[in-house]
């Protein structure tokens, strides 16, 4: 039987064919299970922004407590959650932004700093006035962190005399749309000392395209999301594969918490900026070992969430037969 006083939390992902949003997910999932009282739903947008709005109407219908959206795009995105909004349904925004402010609260990581933090390690690595030749390889132009991450590591680029980008590759977050592109720029240009990519799928991507041009060790590849798992990025860095990647937090958890916040009635912050750190050689290992606790914990949870409803439905099932056999 469903509780009566039950909160009804909708999530629209934009996508979860990546890992990245799969631990988003999760990091929800986890969460939510440990508030009793909320329940969390989540629809998957598949990339597809009419299906994302589609997705979010359905929400806005079944008038659902608090709704969470993370943007495939930003502009296109953006009426439907005014609509939200003007219907009464707080709204928080994660990772990718919307256009303007009309949205109830944002939780994410600073992706100009992300940049910045990409640009600065490569010029804190690097011996002084030694001539630099990058690569930037972004994300979907048209979603708000690939805008921002361009921002950022641009503007501390440029204010470096002996550093140049000298290419810049319209990626779209995903692998596949870096092959291509930069095995022609590779052929075209001198020798390149770092591409910096805008996610550790790209990231592994160059990766690939630099090996089979036997330029794997003399091209320093960087990335972001410093995910956690045997393709992760924390496992790149490991394995020598990326020089380094920028830790960009799913939120999913902070979300959860903040809609359960805002249900109870307690203020909350418009902004919720997440922090993020450089995974190097230097910190792989402590990173990857906080990762493993932490990883651990989250499955002795979801281990003890799912005796908790066994036993439930034991006690219910035996409950019922009494009821029948006491004549109720
Ligand atoms: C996952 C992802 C991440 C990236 C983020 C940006 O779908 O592509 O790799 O950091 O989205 O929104």
């Amino acid at each position: 039987e469903p509780e009566q006083d039950e909160f009804q939390i909708g999530f629209v992902q934009a996508m979860t064919t990546d890992n990245w949003r799969k631990e988003m997910n999760r990091a929800m999932e986890v969460e939510a299970s440990m508030h009793p009282g909320y329940k969390l739903h989540i629809k998957d947008a598949q990339n597809d922004v009419s299906r994302q709005i589609k997705q979010i109407e359905e929400f806005i219908s079944t008038e659902v407590d608090v709704l969470i959206v993370s943007p495939i795009q930003s502009v296109p995105i953006t009426p439907v959650i005014e609509k939200a909004m003007n219907a009464g349904i707080p709204t928080i925004v994660i990772d990718r932004k919307i256009e303007g402010s009309n949205y109830t609260a944002y939780v994410g990581a600073n992706n100009v700093e992300i940049g910045k933090n990409a640009a600065n390690y490569i010029v804190s690595n690097s011996k002084p006035n030694q001539n630099l030749e990058l690569i930037e390889i972004t994300g979907l132009q048209t979603s708000s962190p690939a805008f921002e991450r361009s921002q950022g590591f641009n503007e501390v680029v440029t204010n470096q005399e002996n550093v140049d980008i000298v290419a810049s590759i319209a990626g779209d977050w995903e692998k596949t749309s870096v092959g291509d592109n930069l095995k022609s720029i590779l052929d075209s240009v001198g020798s390149i000392d770092y591409i910096f990519a805008h996610n550790d799928r790209m990231a592994m991507g160059a990766w690939e395209v630099a090996r089979s041009k036997n330029l794997e060790d003399s091209i320093q590849i960087i990335g972001v999301d410093g995910l956690f798992g045997p393709s992760g990025g924390i496992q790149l860095v490991k394995e020598d594969v990326l020089a380094a990647t920028v830790l960009y937090p799913t939120g999913g958890a902070e979300a959860i918490k903040l809609a359960v916040k805002l249900l109870e009635g307690d203020q909350i912050d418009k902004n919720n900026i997440l922090s993020t750190v450089v995974i190097d050689k230097v910190n792989v290992e402590i990173m990857q070992n906080q990762f493993n606790k932490m990883n651990q914990q989250q499955n002795d949870i979801e281990q003890q969430q799912r005796i908790i409803t066994e036993q439930v439905a034991t006690y219910n099932s035996q409950f019922n037969l009494l009821k029948i056999m006491v004549g109720l």
